[in-house]
This record gives C-alpha cells, structure tokens and sequence, in this order.
C-alpha cells in the first residue's frame, strides 16, 4: 500500500492588483484611524453594587481600556433620563443621571481617560427627548397652537373627530409613531411613545442643542456620537408612507425595493429611506455643528449613526464641513461572504474617498446581535431583533471562530473601527434570557413579537469566580448573565495565549506600530476573485481571511498574528491572518 504524503503546500504569491485605496504616511487628524470602544454604561462595570454599571464603575476599569490599546472610548447615554430606552431617552442633556453617578464623577472618568491617552466621545440624542424633559412637559400643560407645543411634532388627527393618527407611520419600536393627548392632539415619536421627536424646524430647537453641544465641548469631550442622525428632519407635510420602516436598515419602500447592488451603486441619486428619514435638511444641521466644533482645538468630531444606504448617499454626511464619520452599517450587516465582504470594501472606500472622509468599520454594537452569535446562527443575518429561547441556536464554538477571524480582518482594513464592549472578550448574545427580565421597549411595542436587543446588552464579567461574574460588588446584575459568561470573564484571558482579549490586544498594537489605520488596500492577485477568501495587503502585511469551511494554503511569509491555531503551511476554516512577504 502506498504511503500518503502530507501535501506539499503550494507557495502564494503576494502580488496585488490595482489599489482599491491609497493610504498616507500619517493620519492627519485622530479620528481618522482610531480604534473607538463603546461603552454601554448601564452593563461596563457598577461601582455601587446596585446592579447597573455607572461612571465609576468605568473609572475603575480603564486600565482594561488601556491595556487593549484602543484609541477612544464612545459612551452611550449617561444623562438623566427616566431610563424608558435605556438612557436614549434624556430628560436633561446637561446632567448625569443619579444612576450613573454626576457631574464630578464624570470629569474624574474623563481625566482619568485622557491621562491615559485615550479620548471620550459622549452620545448626543437630538432626534426626541424623554416625555419627562420640561420642554415636553410645557408642551402638555400648554394648548394646542401654542408655542410651546411648537418645539415637537404635534398634529391634528384624522377622521371627523380626529381620532385616526395625522399619518401612517409606524414606530420604530412597533404601533404607530403617533400618541394622541388629552386634548385631542397627537404628537409624533419615531420610537417610544416616551420619546417625543423635536421639530427641528424650530429655532429654539437648534439654538438649544449648540449649546448643549457647548457645555459637554467646554467639559472636554472629543467628540459626539450622534443618535438617529438621519432622523431629524422630516419631509414637508409629513406624507403617508408604505414602506417598512426599521432601525437597523434604515427601512426600505415597496415603491422604491432597495438595489441589491446597493453598496457597490455609487450613482443612486436619492435615499429610499422614507419621509422621516434622510432628508435634504439634515445636512444644514450638521454644518452648523460642525462649525461649533471647529472653534475649539483638539480635532473634535461628530460620528453619525444614520442607518442609511447606499453608501454614496451615507457619504453625504461626511462630507469636508458636516460630520466626520459615520457608522459603516452595511459592513456589519455584510454576511460572512468573501465576494460580499470585498464588495462591500470596496464600495465603503470609493464612497468615503470620493468626500475624503475616513471609512469606517463595526461589527457589533448595543442594537443588534453580538458578531460571534450572529456569525454561529445557523442562518446568519444581522438579526435585528434578538434571539428567543426557542430560536434554532447558534453554534458557539463556530460563532467565536469566525468572530475573531471577522474582528481581525476588520482591525487590519485602513480606516478608523469601532469596537463594543464584550467583543475583545468574544462574548456571545444571551439567547436563552426569559421573557420576563426583558427590559427593550422594542419587545413591549411588538407585544413580545421581537424578542429585543436586552441579549447583547448584559453585564460584562469581569471574574470568572465572583458573584456576577465581578460586574460589581454585590453581585447583582440588571440583566441575568447567561453561565457561559464564567469562560469569559476578562481574568481568564488577561496574559493568557490564544484568549480573545490578548488577540485583540496584539492586533491593536500591530494596527499602531504598522500604520495599518492609514494604510492602503490592494487586494491580493492570488484570492481577487476567490470565493472562499479575502485577502489584501496594507502596508506590507497580508491580510488573508479564510471564509470558507476547508483550509486553503497560505503564502511562504512570516506570520504575525493569527485569529486561530495555524497549521504548517495552510490557514484553517473561518480563520484570518496577518503576514509579513
Ligand atoms: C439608536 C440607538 O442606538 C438605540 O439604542 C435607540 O433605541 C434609538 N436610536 C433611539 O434613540
């Protein structure tokens, strides 16, 4: 019988093809290839052991942050609010909510952060308030008319005694976008009917949030991450609509089906997102901040969340005196696809170029399904909505996998990435959490059709031996960790080989000492067309992510970094590389 030879792997050449995007020697402002981590401060960590995290809570952790090596942190909303959306309902923009902490505790985190040379982008909620902020509340003592009720979006209803909606639309959040008050008026909230949406029409409205944008600039943030950027003005008239109308894509019209080629269509002249969302007059907003900002130093910026395709008309937002990024949500919902990925690549790039804003990259964050469950679902999509008990569940062992290969291909594209909390330890989404400790409006407002986004949003642990796995001192947790957490915690990765956290680490700091953030991209010859991989090059390290379910061979080149073990020669199934030819 005739011996089996290992095969001979076959030497890949590192040749690339024409430059999808030209990098430079140095980024010109920070941002512009910054790693930024979000902090959602409700799960980071609790310093009062009441079960939700808080300011100090993070103050006490940002050795963690600096030891990663990110850049920025991003915190999602800490203002006083009655907690309706989890914080994305403010009833007072210059405060700290007594849940979180104050004032004082705040400028301690933010010394604390920029001692250790990373910066602090705070959350802005312009689109709505909380129904508890005094302008609402003005707006309910006061009359139909009146210029207090001026300030938001009140109407009149249908029907002779005005008792249907003024419109058709629907919230976000499931039922309609509009709630009638006693008086007989409705008033318009794209979300929770605890968030009314302010017309943006109005001056006092604009004046009002400079000024908030002043006071956090004079306390020395970096910059702003704003909510429902594309949200803020609506078309004239507020028309009927009958298109599907979601946060995660922006919603899409029966009239005007989406593109399927959309990302890579350049040339759409027009949003299709509806009359509440992307409109022309957005735009106008956003040059005035950008002005607000551009009078102090440091290189402040404004990040949108617009979920608004195609990335031509999101790169409208970017433009050289509007914001300065924006989330990159048709990446994170690209599937785990190589002709889909480059695709996408490619498209962010000719769209971020063409404005000569930064591309950016994300793969998880507080709305919708953490990457290493998404990527293990047997049908991996974005998945919006959580994930039931009995949902079909997700392959754990594979979700991680192709997480970290998904985590290091990103990290390793030019451009600046955002990262959310828990990633860096590979957690996974709670997909087993019951109904009852639900707490995502969404869940209630589809009468518990939608499970929620209470899954990616649970408290990290921080060791593995601890009540509540160390999120605080009690043990207590506003959300139930699931048991795998313990495997997680961040004290059983700190130092330790192949954990998430040190693959994140050593990414991070390759990323810094590489230049990869303001690098350039070419593909790789061997893989441009392939079915199975993406691969490209950056600043002399090859990037190689093996998508496909068998191993193929890799290039004879130093290996830098691996997202998984690398046998001789071949790089596994759902694994990504970092070489050196
Ligand atoms: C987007 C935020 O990310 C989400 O969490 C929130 O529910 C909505 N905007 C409404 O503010």
């Amino acid at each position: 019988m005739a011996t089996t030879e290992p095969p001979t792997p076959t030497p890949v050449p590192l040749t690339t093809d024409g430059t999808v995007h030209v990098g430079s020697d140095t980024a010109r402002e920070w941002w512009r290839d910054a790693v930024i981590y979000q902090v959602y401060p409700r799960s980071f960590a609790d310093g009062d052991g009441d079960g939700i995290g808080d300011i100090p809570g993070i103050t006490a952790r940002l050795d963690h942050l600096r030891t990663l090596g990110i850049d920025a942190v991003w915190l999602s909303p800490f203002y006083r609010s009655p907690q309706k959306d989890a914080g994305y309902d403010v009833a007072d923009y210059r405060d700290v909510d007594p849940l979180f902490g104050t004032l004082d505790d705040f400028d301690t985190m933010l010394a604390g952060a920029h001692e250790r040379g990373m910066r602090v982008i705070v959350d802005l909620v312009p689109n709505h308030t909380s129904d508890q902020h005094v302008w609402f509340q003005q707006a309910l003592a006061a009359a139909p008319g009146s210029p207090e009720r001026a300030r938001y979006i009140f109407r009149d209803g249908r029907g002779p005694a005005g008792e249907q909606p003024p419109n058709n639309w629907q919230s976000i959040f499931g039922g309609a976008a509009w709630t009638r008050v006693p008086d007989g008026q409705w008033y318009l909230h794209l979300f929770d009917s605890s968030q009314p949406d302010l017309d943006w029409n109005h001056p006092e409205v604009r004046t009002e949030f400079e000024d908030v944008l002043r006071f956090w600039l004079d306390r020395g943030v970096d910059g702003f991450r704003v909510d429902v950027a594309h949200g803020m003005v609506k078309a004239e008239g507020l028309p009927d609509w009958h298109g599907h109308v979601s946060m995660v894509d922006g919603g899409s019209s029966d009239d005007q089906p989406t593109d399927p080629g959309a990302p890579e269509d350049g040339s759409t002249g027009a949003g299709n997102q509806g009359p509440m969302f992307d409109q022309e007059g957005v735009h106008e907003i956003y040059r005035s901040w950008h002005q607000v900002l551009a009078g102090y130093d440091g290189d402040r910026c404004l990040v949108a969340e617009a979920w608004v395709e195609p990335l031509s008309r999101l790169a409208r937002y970017v433009r050289p005196d509007e914001m300065h990024q924006a989330f990159n949500f048709s990446f994170l919902t690209t599937a785990w696809d190589a002709a889909a990925l480059r695709r996408v690549i490619r498209a962010s790039y000719r769209a971020n170029d063409e404005v000569g804003a930064p591309t950016t990259w994300v793969l998880s964050n507080h709305d919708v399904v953490r990457h290493a469950t998404r990527l293990g679902l047997p049908d991996p999509g974005v998945r919006p909505n959580g994930v039931f008990p009995g949902d079909p569940q997700p392959d754990e062992e594979l979700g991680l996998r192709r997480a970290r290969a998904a985590s290091l291909l990103m990290l390793g594209l030019p451009g600046s990435a955002y990262l959310y909390q828990g990633e860096e330890l590979g957690l996974p989404e709670h997909t087993t959490m019951p109904d009852e400790v639900r707490q995502d409006p969404g869940h209630f407002r589809t009468h518990g059709a939608e499970a929620g986004r209470d899954g990616c949003r649970v408290p990290l642990p921080w060791r593995a031996d601890a009540p509540g796995y160390g999120f605080g001192p009690t043990g207590a947790t506003w959300l139930p960790q699931p048991e795998s957490y313990q495997r997680y915690a961040a004290d059983t990765q700190y130092g330790v080989d192949g954990s998430t956290f040190e693959l994140y680490r050593a990414a991070l700091a390759l990323r810094r000492t590489e230049g990869l953030g303001h690098g350039g991209l070419s593909w790789l010859d061997a893989w441009a067309d392939s079915p199975d991989v993406v691969a490209f090059a950056n600043r002399g390290v090859a990037v190689v992510a093996n998508l496909s379910s068998t191993a193929v061979d890799l290039p004879d080149a130093e290996v830098l970094l691996a997202s998984g073990p690398l046998e001789d020669g071949v790089l596994p199934a759902d694994t990504t590389a970092w070489l050196r030819g």
